[in-house]
């Protein structure tokens, strides 16, 4: 079982996974909890190129390329192998994050996208993407840590991240489910276990 958490900053997905993890390995499921950018030592450094806000690119596409090469490194040492030996793997974050910050946040070309993600075939069985607005996302990571160089972007960048998200969810609602995240931490993660993650397991 391959389980991602989706969406735009300040949605307390990170809480969650965390939640999540802690509940499952103590109900004995064995877990590998993970992230994209940085669930290995390569993603680690590719991951504070990435984040930092000094960073500057002189190519529109050398971020995508950093992704992808974090994600490569991380699905043939992490994720595969943790898949094959039976375990439960939880991602914060993964292909749908590239589909909606690179093509709907930054406008990259889709085909370019398509080509790069065929490198990866393999698909989560379940995506929970936790929705709200970008005002509020925002002002949530802004009390939370000094901003990284996605949180420094515009609310209407973040806008179209979270209409891009809302359309896969549209395109694919048999993986992707759509959870409403402006609520308290307590009875989201009830919900989560309850609806979404535990009728998966059985
Ligand atoms: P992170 O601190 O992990 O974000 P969060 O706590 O909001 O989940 O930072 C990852 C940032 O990288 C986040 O702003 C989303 C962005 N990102 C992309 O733009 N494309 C991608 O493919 C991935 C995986 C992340």
């Amino acid at each position: 079982m391959f389980i991602t958490f989706e969406g735009i900053e300040g949605g307390g997905k990170s809480t969650q996974v965390q939640k999540i993890s802690d509940a499952l390995t103590k109900a004995g499921y064995n877990i590998v909890q993970t992230k994209e950018p940085g669930g290995t030592a390569i993603g680690q450094e590719l991951r504070r190129m990435i984040l930092d806000p000094n960073q500057r690119f002189h190519s529109p596409y050398t971020e995508v390329m950093l992704f992808f090469a974090d994600r490569l490194e991380h699905v043939e040492t992490v994720i595969k192998p943790a898949l094959a030996s039976g375990k439960i793997v939880l991602c914060d974050r993964y292909i749908d994050s590239t589909i909606a910050y690179q093509i709907g946040g930054r406008g990259m070309p889709k085909p370019l996208i398509e080509t790069l993600t065929q490198l990866v075939d393999l698909k989560p069985d379940l995506t929970l993407l936790f929705d709200l607005s970008p005002e509020e996302g925002l002002q949530r990571a802004k009390q939370r840590a000094a901003l990284d160089r996605f949180e420094q972007e515009s609310i209407d960048f973040h806008s179209r991240i979270r209409h891009s998200y809302l359309d896969q969810a549209k395109k694919e609602p048999d993986r992707i489910k759509v959870i409403s995240a402006s609520c308290d931490i307590e009875p989201l993660f009830e919900r989560l276990m309850k609806d979404y993650i535990l009728p998966s397991l059985s």
